[in-house]
């Protein structure tokens, strides 16, 4: 069994006859920052989706604490609330505010009270400096305010573990800072985290071990340091040739 946070052992993925993870291997352990790099189609997506168990596996094994939760059968209602997930598109809900956007899944999955959880949304909300915003409706804020209310929303359910698949993709560029601003925070605060990303400058500067992956493999991993100054395998010396660049 393993001992790490999370571990991966040989996750295998496929979709009808297109073999995506083809033996993935991975420990986390808590409080560390995993930033996945690698070219379009690699399978970054389908990783943080199998580790949630958004999408089952096909072989191999996912453990959280100790517990495999890829074993067929599991309720994973639990698991899905230990780790959060938050995508490009930030799907809020357009007819409630930011603030009722976040508390509705720990009031409906946690059943918390309304004043104890309104208050500790809001907590929130002030923590990511939203407090100004938490009263508006999606369509009167920014890409980058309303994906800051999509990670909040996350956090409200109490995650162990954040999954983050290319967050600041969707956004205008001047808008990327006060998202990685929010992710540089939660790693301060100590949250195990894997992310998904094409700001190899982000992975460079906050990664604690940065993932290669090519062809539904991991080919190298490394600190930040040693991946983008001194990468060991062809591939991923072409691969940071031309995103480098
Ligand atoms: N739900 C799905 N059904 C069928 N094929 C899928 C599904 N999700 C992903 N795939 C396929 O799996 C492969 C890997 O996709 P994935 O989205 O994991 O790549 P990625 O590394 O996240 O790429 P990007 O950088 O563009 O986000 C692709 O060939 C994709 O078409
Ligand atoms: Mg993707």
């Amino acid at each position: 069994m393993p001992e790490a946070k999370l571990s991966l052992r040989s996750v295998h993925k496929s979709f009808g006859g297109n073999h995506v993870l083809r033996g993935i291997d991975m420990d986390v352990a808590t409080g560390e920052m995993i930033c996945l790099i690698g070219a379009s189609g690699s399978g970054k997506s389908t990783l943080l989706r199998c580790i949630n168990q958004l999408e089952p596996i096909d072989d191999g094994s996912v453990w959280l604490d100790g517990q495999d939760i890829s074993e067929p059968g599991l309720d994973l209602g639990p698991v899905r609330r230990r780790i959060g997930i938050v995508f490009q598109s930030y799907n809020l809900f357009p007819h409630m505010s930011a603030l009722e956007n976040v508390v509705l899944a720990p009031r409906r999955v946690l059943q918390e009270d309304g004043d104890a959880l309104n208050a500790r949304a809001e907590a929130l909300f002030d923590r990511f400096g939203l407090a100004q915003h938490m009263r508006k409706y999606p369509d009167q804020l920014s890409g980058g305010q309303q994906q800051r209310v999509a990670v909040i929303r996350a956090l409200a359910m109490r995650p162990e573990i954040m999954l983050f698949d290319e967050i600041t993709a969707a956004l205008d560029p001047e808008l990327v800072g006060e998202v990685l601003n929010v992710l540089r925070q939660l790693r301060a605060e100590g949250m195990t985290m894997l992310l998904a990303t094409h700001e190899m400058g982000f992975a460079r500067e906050l990664a604690d071990r940065v993932c290669f992956m090519d062809g539904g493999v991991i080919v190298e991993e490394g600190p930040p340091g040693q991946i983008f100054s001194d990468p060991k395998v062809a591939r991923t010396q072409a691969f940071l040739r031309t995103v480098l660049r």
